[in-house]
């Protein structure tokens, strides 16, 4: 395929290295080229089969809106815009293009979460919960994307109306860690996803993409990982 990457980051270069290992052609675009979304045109996105966006949350939604209207299908792992998603959601109905999402592409955490969903039963027994997260200094958003998932898998799967608290620590160059932990007078229960590399957010937005071929629609990545 012919890829179009948005962010030349600690993310983004990565997901450049796993789509040419994979045979694709990539292309990419950085922040200075692209100030509100302004490289991507439709005659410049013309031949791109879908693009990719790992850049900030104060650009990705500009990217969005331009790829979308110019009819083109797009994997976002961008955090810190889903309050917008109603409104996303209705551009990429309307303009009928492709669209997949994840605070978190990697399959360890999207299993993770399925453990997470199973594990909130504890919460109607005589536990309380809590979510923990960590990451590097650098990161924008608090709390993590994957942290506010874990919050809202909880919940639905309790039916309860109170959120679990989530505490979110900076720390040198953590790449990601999430913890879950129920606690009733009797015991403890710890979930924990720490992530060695960025190599999974990586390779899982590169076969999003792959996956979006010939489809339109709008996709949570936790709703279709199986199927890659
Ligand atoms: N979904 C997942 O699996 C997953 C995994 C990891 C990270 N993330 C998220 O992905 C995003 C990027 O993370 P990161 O750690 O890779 O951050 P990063 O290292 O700061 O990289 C972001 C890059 O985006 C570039 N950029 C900013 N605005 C742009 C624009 N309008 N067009 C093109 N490029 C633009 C920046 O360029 P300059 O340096 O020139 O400003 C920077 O190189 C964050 O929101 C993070 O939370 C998601």
């Amino acid at each position: 395929m012919n890829l179009l990457l948005l962010g030349r980051g600690k993310t983004g270069s990565l997901v450049a290295e796993v789509a040419q290992e994979r045979k694709h052609h990539v292309g990419i675009v950085g922040a200075k080229e692209n100030a509100g979304g302004a490289a991507l045109t439709a005659s410049s996105l013309e031949g791109i089969g879908a693009v990719i966006d790992f850049t900030a949350p104060h650009s990705v939604l500009a990217n969005i809106e331009a790829c979308v209207k110019a009819g083109k299908s797009m994997v976002v792992g961008t955090t810190g815009w889903y309050k917008e998603l109603g409104r996303v959601r209705a551009l990429v109905e309307q303009h009928k293009t492709g669209f997949v999402y994840s605070p978190n592409f990697s399959i360890g955490v999207n299993l993770f979460f399925d453990i997470a969903r199973t594990a909130a039963t504890a919460l109607r027994h005589d536990y309380s919960g809590q979510i923990f997260e960590r990451h590097h200094v650098h990161k924008k958003d608090a709390p993590s994307g994957t942290a506010i998932t874990l919050q809202h898998i909880i919940r639905e799967a309790t039916g309860r109306k109170e959120d679990l608290e989530i505490t979110s620590f900076r720390e040198g160059e953590v790449v990601g860690l999430h913890e879950v932990v129920f606690e009733s007078p009797a015991d403890r229960i710890y979930l924990c996803h720490d992530a060695k590399s960025r190599r999974g957010f990586a390779e899982g937005a590169v076969r999003a993409a792959e996956w979006l071929v010939g489809k339109n629609g709008f996709y949570d990545f936790k709703d279709v990982w199986r199927e890659l």
